[in-house]
């Protein structure tokens, strides 16, 4: 058995911040956001948080696959945003949507989380332990972004994608995952004060930092390097991978895999543009435009490849 996405939701906050929005705020200007990053507006929260984007993304997610709350065997919610440290927003999600038979938790992979979400489920479906999932990636970054910061805070954006995923004959062909935590400082969010009993200090919300180019460089090297192994893995040629669905963290990292990957531009669909960053939410929210779209038909051959703090990366080569 392999697991099978069976329908794909999405929530996106109301609330547009356009580039030029964000100039008013910071010492920046939309022709070096989208030439930098490929990024023309983000969604910003100013009610939901982490949790509630992502029951609505959920409820979509259960009705585009027919499936009922109490079916779900396994909840995962990636986030590198929970609204509280416990209970977790899984758990939130559970309640929210009425998943009674579920067993819920948040796994936290970054931006890789939802590539993560998916293969800690084939472990399941592959050992015959659970045959129906739900996943979720979901974000309010906003609130460990430093809006102050130029240097992040253009990067970024909210948003939630999940997916019903099923025991199936057809479905993930194969997938890679991997960490490197020596690298944990390149893109941080330290949101707990240490030595609170020794000190006395009362727990802080610390903000997100990052060295955009070892970034860059990280995920220009690990994005194609997964793709590969999974291609040599499966014996699958280039020519059968219709689409690959990418974490969309900036257009330059894509347009970079591509060449890499001696691939044309057309198989890499981008959502960047209208959504920013949106860390684990970003690969939900690219497939869900795609079958809205119509890109996807049963058979079809796509790779998902995700990269995030930790470092952390992963991708999934599926039959649609
Ligand atoms: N507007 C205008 N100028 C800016 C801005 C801004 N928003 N941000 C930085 N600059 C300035 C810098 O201060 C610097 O000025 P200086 O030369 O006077 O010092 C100049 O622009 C160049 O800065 P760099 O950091 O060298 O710019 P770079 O070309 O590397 O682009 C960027 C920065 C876009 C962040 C790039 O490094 C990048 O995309 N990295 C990957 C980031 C990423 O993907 N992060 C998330 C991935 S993981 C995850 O998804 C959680």
């Amino acid at each position: 058995m392999t697991a099978r996405i069976a329908g794909i939701g999405i929530c996106v906050p109301e609330n547009i911040i356009t580039n030029d929005d964000l100039a008013k705020i910071v010492d920046t200007n939309d022709e070096w956001i989208r030439s930098r990053t490929g990024i023309c507006e983000r969604r910003i929260s100013t009610e939901d948080g982490t949790s509630a984007l992502a029951a609505k993304a959920a409820k979509k997610a259960l009705e585009a696959a027919g499936v009922s709350p109490e079916e779900i065997d396994i909840l995962i919610l990636g986030t590198s945003s929970p609204d509280y440290n416990y209970p977790s927003g899984a758990c939130e999600v559970q309640a929210a949507i009425g998943a009674v038979n579920a067993v819920a938790f948040d796994i936290s992979a970054a931006c890789a989380g939802f590539i993560f979400a998916m293969e800690i489920v084939q472990g399941f479906f592959q050992a015959g332990i659970y045959k129906t999932a739900l996943i979720i990636g979901s974000e309010t970054l906003s609130k460990v972004t430093d809006w102050s910061d130029r240097g992040t805070c253009v990067l970024f954006g909210d948003g939630a994608g999940a997916a019903v995923l099923k025991a199936d004959e057809k479905g993930i062909i194969d997938m890679m995952m991997g960490s490197d935590g020596t690298k944990g400082p390149v893109l941080a969010c330290q949101s707990r004060t240490l030595g609170n009993f020794l000190t006395g200090t009362k727990p802080e919300i610390g903000f997100m930092t990052m060295d955009g180019q070892e970034v860059f460089r990280f995920a220009v090297k690990k994005v194609p390097e997964s793709v590969e192994i999974l291609l040599k893995k499966t014996g699958i040629p280039k020519e059968e991978i219709k689409y690959y669905v990418l974490h969309q963290a900036n257009e330059r990292i894509i347009e970079a895999a591509a060449k890499r990957l001696k691939e044309p531009m057309d198989k890499f669909p981008m959502s960047i543009s209208r959504y920013g960053n949106t860390s684990t939410a970003s690969i939900p929210l690219l497939l869900n435009e795609m079958v809205e779209h119509g890109m996807l038909e049963p058979g079809d051959k796509i790779v998902m490849s995700g990269f995030g703090a930790g470092m952390t990366w992963g991708a999934v080569l599926l039959e649609w």
